[in-house]
């Protein structure tokens, strides 16, 4: 339907906790989602959050089934609109990757997540969600789902020398 601009760190609607959906499905929500796909393969992002379109309510997508080219070496997650997620993390393991978001373009970051966690919710027909999952899917989760809390991942960043632009961190990407 439409590529929408994606809203950049220092938006405060960013900083905002969304709202859950209250009716799934709804042809507002479909529209919403179309939105969300069509912005996020224009960008070639791995994932997207209404937040950063600047529609404040509990949607993401994420997952392309085909090698992205911002993460070619990253596994392939499964296409996945979520609605109204719940994660429970499990086993305490945490592990440190690099991210990067497209509220952020340009940069890429440390960041802990946890390794393993289950995953519940709708998607945008009102079938139940619930997965378990562990390493870059479970990374991709807990980053689409932070922005429906109001994080970014710098918030959740501990070492900030790992933070930087990507084309001195990677040169041979750009
Ligand atoms: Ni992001």
């Amino acid at each position: 339907m439409a590529v929408r601009p994606i809203l950049r760190m220092g938006d405060p609607r960013l900083l905002q906790a969304a709202q859950p959906v209250a009716q799934v499905p709804s042809p507002e929500l479909a529209a919403l989602v179309q939105d969300l796909r069509d912005t996020m393969a224009a960008a070639n992002g791995a994932g997207l959050a209404a937040p950063q379109i600047g529609v404040g309510l509990q949607v993401v997508v994420f997952g392309s089934g085909l090698p992205n080219p911002r993460y070619p070496a990253a596994p392939v997650v499964p296409p996945t609109v979520l609605v109204n997620p719940v994660l429970t993390p499990l086993g305490g393991e945490q592990a440190l990757d690099w991210e990067g978001c497209l509220s952020l373009p340009g940069l890429r970051g440390q960041v802990p997540r946890w390794q393993r966690l289950r995953y519940q919710g709708l998607d945008e027909h009102g079938q139940p969600i619930d997965r378990t999952v562990e390493g870059f899917h479970a990374r991709v989760v807990q980053h689409e789902c932070d922005h429906l809390w109001g994080k970014l991942y710098p918030m959740q960043m501990t070492d900030f020398s790992q933070f930087g632009f990507t084309d001195q961190l990677f040169p041979d990407l750009s």
